[in-house]
C-alpha cells in the first residue's frame, strides 16, 4: 500500500503520525511510505532518520495525491480539506461528535475514515486513546499547578503545601485513564485528592490502588457542589465513548468555587464537561469566567511531543499495518476492534454516536463490509 504522513498544522501540534521506526515496519513488509519533509522535526525525528528507515521525502500535495492511506495525529483542519479524495483512508484522531463541519466534509469527500479514539477491544478499552489519556492526565496536574500560581491568574496555592500550611485540594471528575493518571501526579505532589465517578467498579478500583491517600465519591449533585466549593484545582476527565461529553459543571457552579481556582477540562476534545468550556490552544491556553481560570487545550499531549509520539505510534502501528496488509475492508472484517474505529465509509456515517450527535442517518458498518 502507498502510505503517507504529513506535518501537523494544527496550532502547537508537534506530534507526527509515523516515527522512523514505524516507517521501517511498513517498508520491511513491502509498503511504500512518503513523509512530508520536516514532518517529524518538532517531535525529535530528522528527515534523514526517515530516509534511513526507507521512507521517501515528499511535499504535502504529492503525499495527499498519491497515498492510499494518510496516517496523521489530529483531525484534518480546513486547510487540508481540499486534499482529501474519494476512497482515501484517513487514519487519525477525529473526534467527529464534536464537529459537524468535519463530519460533513468527510462524508462529502467519501473518504474511509478510521478514528483512533473509537478503536475498541472486546473488554471495552480504547487502546489508541489510552496512551494520550495517560499523558493528558499527568499533564493536567502539571498545567493546573502552574495556573494556580498568582502570576498566571490563579489563587496562589502550592498543591503540596509546606509544613504548617494546608495542602492544595484537587477534584478529579471521571476516574478513568485520565483521572487515574492525574491522581497519581496530584498525590505525588502532595495534594489532597477527591475523585468523583458514577461507576462503582471504578471507584472500588481507585480506592484499592490509592487506598487512604484519596477520597472517592459518587458524582451526585450534592457531592459535586460540595467538592467544587472546596477545590483549588478541578480536572474534568469524563468520557462517554465517541459521544459528546456530558456537561457536568454548569455555569452556576462557578459561583460556588473559590476566586482564582483552576479548571483543567481535559474532556474539551469531546466538547468539554464544563458549560463554560471553549477549546483553547497551547499558544493561548486559558481564559477566566466568573473568577475561575479555565484551561481547555484540546491537544494537550502535543506539548510533550517526543513522549507522546512514541506512546501514540506504538499503539496505532499494529492496526495501521493490518490495514496496509489487508486493505481497510478485510482488516475490519478480521479485527472487530478496528471495525469499531471506522466512523465514515464512502459517504456514510457508520459510527452510531456520531450519527446521533448530528441526527444523521446511520448504517452499521457490518452491512457495508460483510
Ligand atoms: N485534551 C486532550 O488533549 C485529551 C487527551 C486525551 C484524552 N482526552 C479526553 O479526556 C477524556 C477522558 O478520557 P479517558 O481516557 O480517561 O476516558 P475513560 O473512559 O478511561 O474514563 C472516563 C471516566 O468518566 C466516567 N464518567 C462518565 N460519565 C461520568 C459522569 N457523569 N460523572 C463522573 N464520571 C463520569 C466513566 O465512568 C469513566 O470512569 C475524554 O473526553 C478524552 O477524549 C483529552
Amino acid at each position: 500500500m502507498k502510505i503517507g504522513t504529513v506535518k501537523e498544522i494544527k496550532t502547537h501540534e508537534y506530534r507526527v503520525g509515523l516515527t522512523p521506526s514505524c516507517v521501517k515496519s511498513y517498508v520491511s513488509r513491502g509498503h511504500r511510505v512518503m513523509v512530508e519533509t520536516g514532518a517529524g522535526i518538532s517531535a525529535g525525528f530528522e528527515d534523514e532518520d526517515y530516509t534511513a528507515a526507507g521512507g521517501i521525502l515528499a511535499d504535502r500535495e504529492t503525499i495527499f495525491r498519491e497515498s492510499e492511506m494518510i496516517v496523521k495525529v489530529k483531525e484534518p483542519v480546513p486547510e487540508e480539506y481540499g486534499y482529501l479524495r474519494k476512497g482515501q483512508i484517513i487514519y487519525t484522531y477525529l473526534h467527529l461528535a464534536a464537529s459537524r463541519e468535519l463530519t460533513d466534509t468527510l462524508l462529502g469527500k467519501k473518504v474511509k475514515a478510521v478514528a483512533y479514539e473509537t478503536i475498541e477491544t472486546a473488554d471495552g478499552s480504547l487502546p489508541c486513546l489510552k496512551p494520550m489519556s495517560e499523558i493528558a492526565g499527568r499533564l493536567a496536574v502539571q498545567e493546573g499547578a502552574k495556573y494556580l500560581e498568582k502570576t498566571y491568574g490563579g489563587r496562589g496555592v502550592l498543591l503540596g503545601g509546606v509544613p504548617g500550611v494546608e495542602r492544595g485540594k484537587v477534584a478529579i471528575i471521571g476516574g478513568g485513564v485520565v483521572g487515574t493518571n492525574a491522581c497519581k501526579i496530584a498525590v505525588g505532589m502532595g495534594a489532597e485528592v477527591t475523585i468523583l465517578d458514577i461507576n462503582a467498579k471504578r471507584l472500588e478500583y481507585l480506592d484499592d490502588i490509592f487506598s487512604t491517600r484519596i477520597t472517592t465519591l459518587y458524582n451526585t449533585d450534592y457531592n459535586l457542589e460540595k467538592v467544587l466549593s472546596q477545590s483549588d484545582l478541578v480536572i474534568g476527565a469524563v468520557l462517554l465513548p465517541g459521544a459528546k461529553a456530558p456537561q457536568i459543571i454548569k455555569r452556576g457552579h462557578l459561583k460556588l468555587m473559590k476566586r482564582g481556582a483552576v479548571i483543567v477540562d481535559v474532556a474539551v476534545d469531546q466538547g468539554g464537561c464544563v458549560e463554560t468550556t471553549r477549546p483553547t490552544t497551547h499558544e493561548d491556553p486559558v481564559f477566566v469566567v466568573d473568577n475561575v481560570v479555565h484551561y481547555c487545550v484540546a491537544n494537550m499531549p502535543g506539548a510533550v511531543a517526543l513522549s507522546s509520539t512514541r506512546a501514540l505510534t506504538s499503539t496505532t502501528l499494529p492496526y495501521g499495518l493490518l490495514i496496509a496488509e489487508a486493505g481497510i475492508e478485510e482488516a475490519c472484517r478480521k479485527s472487530p476492534a478496528l471495525l469499531k474505529g471506522l466512523n465514515i465509509y464512502d459517504g456514510t456515517c457508520v459510527y452510531p454516536a456520531v450519527a446521533q450527535a448530528f441526527n444523521l442517518s446511520y448504517t452499521p458498518p457490518e452491512r457495508l463490509l460483510f
